[in-house]
């Protein structure tokens, strides 16, 4: 039997086969069952681990979830909205998201829980800050890999652009500068597949940013013409977590003195 599971690639049974043997002697159950408990537990070993390879593969680096967001500390969010929107339809129907806000109002947050939630639900995902994407296209101009790497970005279901207007971008003086690139890259995927960007500077603010206002309200067009809008009108999270650290180390921060932007992000 074990050389019969080896071959069909069924290595969590086969490991686990005695076990299954033993409860099957002791709980004698109709043979339909123990099929279902052997198949059943042989499938939702390998959709675990296909759930990992994606997460492994989208680039997040924290497992956010929205049922650690605290949502009475920011009522002016649309809870609704944002509990809808993580169902995922918007990605099905390859729709845009732009989150917009100020700093620490959980941006990040919301688009991290829901590109997890996109792996789970087996849809193809990357994420990444602005910066380090635009980083990494870079890096394909040097050693000539720029297009594949744009195709790369192209390609994913649901691509979350998050955090612009963090971070320093890298001025080029030769083409193609930030906005071009990040241009590229939401002229290809819009329509066909789902862009989510988070930014805590205003939209206006974008052209100084990617170093081209043309370009940049380029970007926004194509992100406008059929993008689900969010803006977080609300108090600093990260705020609120400097404040409780300092009050269990004994010290004040009072609310006047709170840190002002740019803060670092999390
Ligand atoms: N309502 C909330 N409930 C629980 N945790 C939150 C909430 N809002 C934010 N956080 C946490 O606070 C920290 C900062 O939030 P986040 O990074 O999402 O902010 P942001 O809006 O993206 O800020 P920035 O514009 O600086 O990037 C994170 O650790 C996040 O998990
Ligand atoms: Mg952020």
């Amino acid at each position: 039997m074990r050389r019969h599971l080896e071959v069909l690639g069924l290595t969590y049974t086969g490991e686990h086969i005695e076990e299954h043997l033993a409860w099957a002697r002791g709980e004698h159950p109709a043979p339909s069952v123990l099929l279902e408990r052997i198949l059943g537990e042989e499938a939702g070993h390998k959709l675990a681990r296909r759930v990992e390879r994606r997460i492994d593969m989208s680039g997040l680096a924290e497992r956010k979830s929205l049922e650690a967001f605290d949502w009475a500390f920011q009522p002016g969010l649309d809870k609704a909205l944002v509990l809808e929107l993580a169902r995922l339809d918007f990605v099905r129907h390859t729709e845009d998201l732009v989150v917009t806000g100020k700093s620490g109002t959980g941006k990040s947050h919301i688009l991290q829980a829901m590109a997890l939630r996109a792996c789970q639900q087996q849809m193809s995902v990357r994420y990444a800050k602005c910066v380090d994407l635009l980083d990494d296209l870079y890096a394909g101009l040097g050693d000539g890999s720029y297009l594949q790497r744009l195709r790369r970005w192209a390609a994913p279901q649901l691509l979350v652009i998050d955090d612009v207007g963090l971070g320093q971008v890298k001025k080029r003086d030769d083409e193609p500068t930030a906005a071009h690139t990040l241009f590229s890259l939401v002229d290809k995927r819009h329509g066909r597949a789902t862009t989510a960007i988070t930014s805590n500077i205003r939209l206006g603010a974008w052209g100084r940013y990617l170093g081209d206002a043309t370009l940049a309200t380029a970007i926004l067009d194509r992100l406008a013409m059929r993008a689900i809008r969010i803006d977080i009108d609300g108090p600093s999270y990260r705020q609120k977590l400097a404040r409780d650290r300092a009050k269990e180390r004994g010290g004040k921060l009072p609310d006047d003195e709170e840190p002002r932007a740019p803060e670092p992000a999390t």
